[in-house]
């Protein structure tokens, strides 16, 4: 644990605290000592909305960099008053502060030793999508949470959307008639990706946990915070980060388990080939994907690229489902459209309903998962079902780097015939960590 930090303590906060709390609805219920691993960008908007919520007392924060914590802790003071412990390893909370909740937010190469470690210490778990780095991690999370008896929710927020729930019922009435094919895609704008210096690591930052059972590369402010995603060996490109998203979108509405075969191809042909050197390097992900999923009776598609679309294309994010009465779009913050084949029908649209700034769900996500903890209930977004989501990027991620399509069994989530596809499920971590069974 680095040392306890000095907490402000002024009449302003304490003022603050309390009427934040009576706002929320605070003082009904208990309120659960909350742990947060991984204080960065999202892990603190979901924390932010837990204690809006009012059912938490932060007992501690975790994060691999002392300033980021620091300035955490001073975030959630602010907020409710609670002085959370500081630790920058997640074992040495789990282990002082046995906390009921666990927040996870770190990079998705930390998802499954952490929640693994947190439903094993018999916390609930709220941990960020996607929710492996490969599938057998994530298969080793479902089995953890049904282990321990814990309720694990995953960070896919749109499951629970008021503008999806709104989509989804529609499609589900059959308004869009006979579905046969999904397409799921993210458009972007880019160009050739020049590499950047390699730079010392910031102070108070541990770098080699950051790291953890992934290999170490120099450090580099493309990757932190927030650049990993484009870096496979801590992330899965655009298509697991965003992309799990809309792909959930389809195992939602089909009830479908997975793919039997799955088909993806891609490069960096606008970004150009990786580098890593001692001085300087780029991402490595690919910049366009082209991902087939085939399902007992429809076709699922995913793309994303970076080059642009006709003007004419008016939705760049979101998932298409397209029926014998027409297309239904999905979108973020275009809300939801749907173009009937018969235009005499009419169009039928529904505005977007989320939080700002940074257009989530979070707020309903996390009175789900309270409530689900209380209830004794599955929550919207429990770890089996995100876990299935999870894997259609994986999979796609799988068939990118072995070359060829994979022959999927959904029900055993076993490659079927390929042995060295196989190995592909799973990852050599960096030695003291162990790959999770
Ligand atoms: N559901 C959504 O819509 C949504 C949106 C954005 C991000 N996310 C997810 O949130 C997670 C965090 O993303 P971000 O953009 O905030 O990344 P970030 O890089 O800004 O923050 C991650 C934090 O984790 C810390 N960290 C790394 N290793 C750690 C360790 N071993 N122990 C403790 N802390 C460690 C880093 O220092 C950093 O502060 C990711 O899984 C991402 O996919 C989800």
């Amino acid at each position: 644990m680095t040392s306890r930090r000095q907490f402000l303590s002024t009449a302003t906060t304490a003022a603050f605290a309390t009427s934040s709390f009576h706002i929320f609805g605070a003082d009904t219920g208990k309120k659960y000592r909350t742990a947060l691993i991984g204080s960065g960008w999202w892990g603190m908007n979901i924390l932010k909305e837990a204690i809006a919520h009012g059912r938490v007392k932060v007992c501690a924060l975790c994060d691999a960099s002392e300033d980021v914590m620091s300035n955490a802790g001073d975030e959630v003071n602010s907020l409710n008053g609670d002085e959370p412990k500081l630790y920058q390893d997640y074992r040495e909370l789990l282990d002082k502060e046995k906390p009921e909740i666990v927040i996870i937010g770190t990079p998705d190469h930390w998802h499954a030793l952490q929640s693994i470690a947190a439903c094993q210490a018999g916390a609930h778990v709220y941990v960020e999508k996607p929710t492996g780095h490969t599938i057998n991690e994530s298969k080793a999370m479902v089995k953890a949470a049904q282990k321990a008896g814990v309720v694990v929710q995953v960070g896919l927020h749109r499951r629970i959307g008021p503008h999806h729930v709104e989509a989804m019922n529609f499609l589900k009435s059959g308004a869009v008639g006979k579905v046969e094919k999904v397409r799921a895609f993210v458009l972007s704008k880019g160009g050739p990706e020049q590499p950047k210096p390699n730079s010392k690591v910031p102070e108070g930052m541990d770098w080699d946990l950051w790291c953890g059972p992934a290999p170490v590369r120099p450090f580099n402010t493309k990757i932190a915070p927030g650049g990993w995603r484009g870096f496979l060996d801590y992330a899965n490109g655009t298509m697991a980060d965003w992309g799990v998203h809309w792909l959930d979108q389809i195992l939602w509405w089909s009830g479908e388990k997975g793919p039997k075969k799955i088909t993806c191809t891609g490069g960096r042909e606008v970004a150009g080939p990786p580098v890593l050197n001692e001085k300087e390097q780029t991402t490595d992900a690919p910049d366009h994907q082209e991902a087939t999923f085939e399902f007992e009776g429809f076709t699922a598609t995913w793309e994303h690229r970076k080059t642009p679309e006709p003007p004419s294309d008016k939705h760049k994010i979101g998932t298409c489902f397209y029926g014998e009465k027409g297309m239904l779009h999905i979108g973020w913050r275009d809300g939801w459209s749907f173009y009937p084949t018969n235009p005499k029908e009419g169009e039928k649209h529904g505005d977007h309903k989320l939080q700002e700034p940074d257009g989530h769900n979070i707020a309903l996500l996390w009175k789900d998962f309270i409530d689900a903890i209380e209830k004794k209930r599955a929550p919207v977004a429990d770890i089996e079902s995100a876990h299935r989501s999870s894997c259609l990027p994986l999979l796609g991620m799988l068939s990118y780097k072995a070359r060829r399509s994979i022959q999927w069994d959904p029900v055993k989530e076993e490659i079927i015939g390929d042995a060295e596809a196989s190995k592909l499920m799973g990852r050599e971590y960096r030695k003291p960590w162990a790959y999770p069974v």
